[in-house]
């Protein structure tokens, strides 16, 4: 079973009359368990082809499965509907409510579909213990780090259990360690089954993914796997970059407890 199917996907925009070709026949299939990059120049057709994954746009022509759903073929109110039952979406900016606490987040997709009912919650709660968040069930996303923040929404983007999570630059805004942490979080998540799509620009990010598909203005230029021995490497270096920082950190404080006052 493919969690998606793309064939000969286009995408054009009319911008003043002029027509802009932004995807121009892309194929490819993205099984169940599968971990993929999308990199690619900018203006290549990343975000598009994001937004057609998503839902959030309709191809121009050519096909895209979701499962055994055609998206090419569906209503707005169709696309709306599996949107927001079957797609998880990990932004950048993390997209939180700021009054709700990290449990209220987590449920906001079942809130808005009426389905939020004692054993929602509860799986709600476990999302929050299962991304690490056991501690801050009640705490809002003022009182978060970055990375905590972007934790709840991963685990926001599990509530429906989704075709797939599609990640736009989820790590764009988080330091280094935490870029470490929210990596190795995805590594468990791909480990349980879960299918991953990110965009990304930086090849240290790629190299944790099981493939990396590249765009080029509006087709794609290569589609490769990542050697198993080349994504370890690549979280050794993460692993070995957030123990640095932590012990850098680490010293600061120690300078700080010494320096007299
Ligand atoms: N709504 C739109 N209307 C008109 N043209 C658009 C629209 N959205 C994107 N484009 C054009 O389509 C092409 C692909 O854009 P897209 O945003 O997919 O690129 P990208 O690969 O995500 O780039 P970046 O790395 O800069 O985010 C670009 O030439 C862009 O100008
Ligand atoms: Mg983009």
């Amino acid at each position: 079973m493919h969690a998606c199917s793309i064939r000969e996907l286009k995408k054009e925009y009319v911008l003043k009359g002029e027509t802009v070709r932004a995807l121009r026949g892309v194929s490819f299939d993205v099984p169940e368990g599968d971990y993929v990059a999308i990199m690619g120049p900018s203006g290549s057709g990343k975000s598009t082809l994001l937004n057609l994954l998503g839902c959030l746009d309709q191809p121009t022509s050519g096909q895209l499965l979701l499962g055994a759903d055609n998206v090419a073929k569906m209503t707005d109110n169709q696309l709306a509907e599996i949107r927001s039952t079957r797609i998880g979406f990990v932004f950048q900016s993390y997209n939180l409510i700021q009054q709700l606490t990290v449990v209220e987040n987590i449920e906001v997709p079942l809130y808005y579909q009426g389905r939020l009912g004692a054993k929602q919650r509860r799986r709600c709660i476990e999302l929050a213990e299962r991304v690490g968040l056991s501690q801050r069930l009640g705490h809002r996303p003022s009182q978060l780090s970055g990375g905590q923040q972007q934790r709840v929404a991963i685990a926001r983007s599990l509530v429906n259990d989704p075709y797939f999570i599609l990640a736009d630059e989820a790590t764009g805004n988080l330091d280094s360690r935490t870029t470490a942490e929210i990596l190795a979080l995805f590594d468990e998540l791909n480990q349980e089954g879960r299918t991953l799509i990110m965009v990304t620009h930086e090849d240290d990010v790629a190299a944790r993914a099981k493939r990396v598909i590249r765009l080029r203005d509006g087709l794609l230029q290569s589609d490769t796997p990542n050697a198993p021995e080349q994504r370890q490497a690549a979280a050794d270096r993460a692993h070995a970059a957030a123990a640095q920082a932590l012990a850098a950190e680490a010293e600061l404080m120690v300078q700080a407890d010494r320096s007299p006052d």
